[in-house]
């Protein structure tokens, strides 16, 4: 039988151990949610706009009913992912982990909103195949860097310029751009709400949510 997308990623270190059966069946969940569940993965730089419009989608999403959960740098690397830092390795391992917590929010029924810098393409080509290639779409916030720099809401950008932060996306470890993201967001152009608008197209049309 050809392996599921997790079975081929993980190598867990314990042994013994079985894949876990659930009596509740996800058609049973998603016939009940009205909706599929999916990941739409945002990728950008940081104060590209990624939680920002993430949020705000979150919001519409729950006013029609659905199951909807925003994941983001600022929820996780408190948390889950305190233990990690920005080096590439570490920005690996957060990928990882946020991954399969997405694939879980999907296997719930959940439209899961990840929004993480994951600037490198393998980290995110990586959650990708997890998802079975099925419910991932990625979406890319793109604002120019110097956008981003001028926003810089969290003055990180002046910090990482006067090397006060090292390994700083943008300034000092770079940024992969998707080649062939689902959907691309120019936010320096597209305000939040159209924004949010073009997201729900696409929602509408995979995952069946309503008008
Ligand atoms: S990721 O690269 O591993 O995907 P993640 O999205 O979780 O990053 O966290 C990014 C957030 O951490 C940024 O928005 C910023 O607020 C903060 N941050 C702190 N140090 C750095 C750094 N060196 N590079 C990028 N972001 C950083």
């Amino acid at each position: 039988m050809e392996k599921s997308g997790r079975e081929k990623s993980a190598s867990p270190k314990s042994e013994n151990i079985t894949a876990s059966i659930s009596t509740v069946t996800l058609p049973q969940r998603e016939q009940r949610n009205r909706h599929r569940g999916a990941v739409l993965w945002f990728t950008g730089l940081s104060a590209s706009g990624k939680s920002t419009v993430a949020n705000e989608l979150e919001k519409a999403l729950f006013k029609k009913g659905v199951q909807v959960f925003v994941l983001d740098g600022d929820r996780v690397r408190h948390g889950l992912c305190s233990d990690l830092g920005f080096s590439p390795t570490d920005r690996q391992e957060n990928i990882r982990r946020v991954g399969e917590v997405a694939r879980l929010f999907t296997d719930a029924g959940f439209i899961c909103l990840a929004a993480f810098i994951s600037p490198y393409r393998a980290d995110r080509l990586l959650v990708r195949k997890l998802m079975d290639g099925g419910n991932f779409f990625e979406v890319y916030v793109n604002a120019p860097l110097s956008v981003c720099e001028q926003r810089d809401p969290k003055g990180l950008y002046v910090k990482a310029r006067q090397k006060k932060i090292k390994d700083f996306t943008g300034i000092s470890a770079p940024y992969e751009p998707p080649l062939n993201p689902e959907i691309e967001l120019r936010t320096d152009k597209l305000a939040v709400p159209d924004a949010v608008e073009k997201i729900l197209r696409h929602l509408r049309k995979v995952c069946g949510v309503k008008k």
